[in-house]
């Protein structure tokens, strides 16, 4: 496959934030090996990725200790009434996940990570930066890249321009595909073309090639820096060179100041087993799900529990042995060809589209690819990722399904149905102690979130993770989160633990703090179709205020349904740090025990909340209906936005 000549250059070029083209080039392999076991929870000896457990170390001892200090002493937001110290000194550990589902997902995320920014002055701010991990997945991974390789820039500036300038931030008036518009002159052949040039030095350096590629390149060209208004048509680098692992390079992370970003994607062995399958997903939920951190490339589910550094990514092994030793690779980890395979989605649009439309535009699009003479062996509708997981074992007497394969077929992270990336923030061996689950799907007809991504991350918990990772118990069905009014408020799932805050030890979950897209104050603002693939600059601004006030607004009191709960600052302290109490050997104070009242969801209440949300205590769910014509279910998000895709290139070709 890499049988064509390539530019063979120095690993020391990695210090550079830019790698020189969009190709990938080889290099020698090191003389360790590249591909190493996890380990795993059972045996005791699962690992992080050696450069993440120092980062995390570092931040334990030198940046948390004051911040969570600072955030617990905050008195404005409510006291808890623990010893601080005794908190601080038992680490609590957080993490965020944000969500699939195309640019609203993005926006949404945005908004509510503005809420918990502390240089926004929220009730909720500083959990941004307490948070240790932040995911995302899909739309939610083109948020969480760019905030991470902008080191961590204001969320406001970041997505609407510095100064509301209307200038920089987010290219979103552009349109992914058709950024000129689709009447009159348009330079949107120009804008492809300028992609297409890229994809073509990956391709003539022999790496496999596909829509993703090109599907990055449009990302770049919204979510990074190096594109701005007046060179958006221009031929400027636009990041064509930008690495993931340059999130590595930023000041905050320098300085142990910001989560570890992961994003969150899944895979299948083959086109075969996708159309065979008959899950109500498009890739089985057994599927192996990768992860892509600055550090590494790799999973931690039983099915493969192996990784390789990042820089390493594309380079073929086969049971962990490179072919050759001049035949490593670097430069594989383009940014955008990473948020591109995160939300991957072709492969499912080809599943829900059959029809003969589809096929013409596919076709023509694929033209556009073949025209770059991919490689022999690419394949066209997913990422393709030279295995280097080829002929490999997991331990424990598991298989890899893809261990087969010489490309690994990696698509849109939801595409197992789970669309919060929580896989991650599941593994024993980070501990994580308390998750807010940022849920931007399109499960409902209005285009809101319903439990489908939870139960989606609970049945491949319990069926395929073998007590690798664990999950608190939810509501069996969506129609029980929508009944017992869990889709319209925040929620935290997994309140007792039986063990003592010991989130290593098997059998131990996180708190889910669940906070799901509803219509709440701002019926529409938030609920925009994922079709929609380019947004103005006042429904940008609208969407993240109303994301931002839902983060603040709790459960409201039936009395003023659209006034924020006034304790939900301080019960999110409590939610936060309730592990670490529990190490701490202390009890939950009058005032949590409260909050973990109002807010823990059991079998013990579910049948209370679904009464009082028939009564209608609650905040009553409405907006505007979004196009759902082309819906089928579990699908729904990743066809509709792959219909706006295909409407776009349509007009475009
Ligand atoms: C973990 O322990 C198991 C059982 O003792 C062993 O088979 C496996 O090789 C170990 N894995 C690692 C990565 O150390
Ligand atoms: C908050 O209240 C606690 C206990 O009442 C007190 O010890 C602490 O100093 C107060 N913090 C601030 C910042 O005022
Ligand atoms: C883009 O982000 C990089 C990485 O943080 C930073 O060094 C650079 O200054 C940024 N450029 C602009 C124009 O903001
Ligand atoms: C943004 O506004 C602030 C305050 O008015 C000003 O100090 C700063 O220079 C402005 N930044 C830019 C890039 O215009
Ligand atoms: C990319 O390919 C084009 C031809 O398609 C070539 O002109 C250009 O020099 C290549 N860029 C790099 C950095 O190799
Ligand atoms: C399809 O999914 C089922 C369970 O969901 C699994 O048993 C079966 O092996 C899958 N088929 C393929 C071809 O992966
Ligand atoms: C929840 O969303 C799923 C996925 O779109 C849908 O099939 C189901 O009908 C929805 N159920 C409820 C109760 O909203
Ligand atoms: C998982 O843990 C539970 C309880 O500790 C145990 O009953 C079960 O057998 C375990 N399952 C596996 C696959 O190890
Ligand atoms: C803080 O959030 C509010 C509400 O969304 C927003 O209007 C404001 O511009 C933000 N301020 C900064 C400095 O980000
Ligand atoms: C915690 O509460 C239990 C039951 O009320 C009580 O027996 C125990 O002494 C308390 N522990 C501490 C440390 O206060
Ligand atoms: C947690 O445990 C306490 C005491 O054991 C109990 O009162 C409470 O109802 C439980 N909460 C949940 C959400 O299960
Ligand atoms: C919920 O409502 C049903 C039907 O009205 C009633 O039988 C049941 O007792 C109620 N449960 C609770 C906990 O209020």
């Amino acid at each position: 496959m890499l049988s064509q000549a390539v530019l063979v250059i120095s690993a020391a070029t990695l210090a550079a934030a830019q790698w020189p083209s969009y190709a990938p080039a080889l290099v020698s392999c090191p003389s360790d090996s590249i591909l190493e076991r996890t380990g795993n929870p059972i045996s005791g000896n699962q690992t992080l990725f050696g450069a993440e457990a120092s980062y995390i170390q570092n931040r334990r001892t030198n940046v948390l200790p004051n911040l969570w200090q600072q955030y617990l002493q905050d008195n404005a937001t409510g006291s808890t009434g623990y010893d601080v110290m005794q908190i601080v000194q038992n680490t609590p550990n957080l993490g965020i996940a944000v969500s699939g589902g195309g640019l609203r997902a993005s926006l949404y995320g945005a908004g509510v990570l503005s809420a918990l920014d502390n240089r926004n002055s929220s009730t909720a701010g500083g959990l941004l930066q307490l948070a240790n991990y932040l995911t995302g997945l899909s739309g939610g991974s083109w948020t969480v890249s760019s905030l991470a390789l902008n080191d961590l820039q204001p969320v406001y500036e970041l997505v609407a321009g510095i100064n509301n300038s209307r200038s920089g931030g987010w290219m979103l008036d552009k349109s992914l595909i058709t950024p000129d518009g689709l009447l009159g002159i348009s330079q949107n052949g120009d804008y492809i073309d300028a992609l297409s040039a890229d994809v073509s030095n990956k391709s003539s350096a022999g790496f496999p090639i596909s829509i993703t590629d090109l599907w990055g390149r449009a990302l770049a060209y919204h979510f990074f820096n190096q594109t701005t208004p007046s060179n958006f048509y221009e031929a400027a680098p636009h990041d064509e060179g930008l690495l993931f692992s340059s999130i590595r390079l930023t000041q905050n992370f320098q300085a142990g100041a910001m989560p570890v970003p992961i994003l969150v994607t899944t895979s299948r062995q083959s086109e075969q087993q996708q159309l065979t399958n008959d899950s109500t997903s498009v890739i089985p939920l057994q599927n192996t799900a990768f992860e892509i951190s600055p550090f590494a490339f790799g999973s931690f589910d039983p099915s493969l529990s192996a990784r390789i550094p990042i820089e390493y990514l594309g380079t073929q092994l086969s049971n962990g042995q490179p072919l050759n030793s001049s035949a490593c690779v670097n430069g594989f980890e383009n940014a955008g060809f990473m948020i591109g395979t995160s939300a991957s989605l072709f492969n499912a649009v080809q599943e829900s589209f059959s029809g003969a439309a589809f096929g013409s535009i596919i076709s023509r699009l694929l033209q556009k690819i073949t025209d770059l003479n991919p490689p022999a062996g690419s394949v066209p509708l997913v990422a393709n990722y030279p295995n280097s997981f080829g002929n490999f074992t997991p331990e424990g007497g598991y298989t890899f399904e893809s261990s087969g394969n010489e490309i690994l077929q990696i698509t849109d992270g939801g595409e197992d149905g789970s669309n919060v990336p929580l896989y991650p923030l599941l593994v024993k061996a980070r501990a994580v102690d308390a998750v807010f689950a940022v849920d931007g799907s399109a499960d409902t007809s209005e285009t809101y979130a319903n439990g489908t991504s939870l139960i989606a991350t609970s049945d491949k918990v319990a069926m395929y993770m073998h007590n690798y990772t664990d999950f608190p118990p939810i509501p069996a069905t969506q129609a029980d989160f929508v009944a017992q009014g869990l889709s319209t408020r925040p929620t935290f799932f997994g309140c007792n633990s039986t063990t003592g805050g010991n989130q290593s030890a098997i059998g131990a979950y996180p708190l889910i703090i669940y906070l799901p897209n509803s219509a709440g104050a701002h019926p529409g603002a938030t609920n925009y179709s994922t079709f929609k693939l380019d947004y103005s600059y006042d429904e940008v601004v609208g969407f993240l205020d109303a994301a931002h006030e839902y983060t603040l607004r709790g459960f409201p009191n039936a009395s003023s349904p659209n006034e924020p709960d006034q304790q939900w600052p301080l019960c999110l302290k409590c939610a936060v740090v309730d592990r670490a109490r529990a190490r701490a050997g202390m009890n939950r104070t009058a005032a949590c025990e409260a909050c973990m009242n109002r807010y823990c969801w059991s079998d013990a209440v579910a049948e209370t909340l679904a009464n009082s949300t028939a009564n209608g205590d609650q905040a009553s769910s409405s907006g505007k209906p979004s196009s759902g014509a082309l819906k089928t279910p579990a699908l729904s998000y990743m066809a509709l936005a792959g219909a706006g895709l295909v409407g776009g290139v349509a007009l475009l070709l």
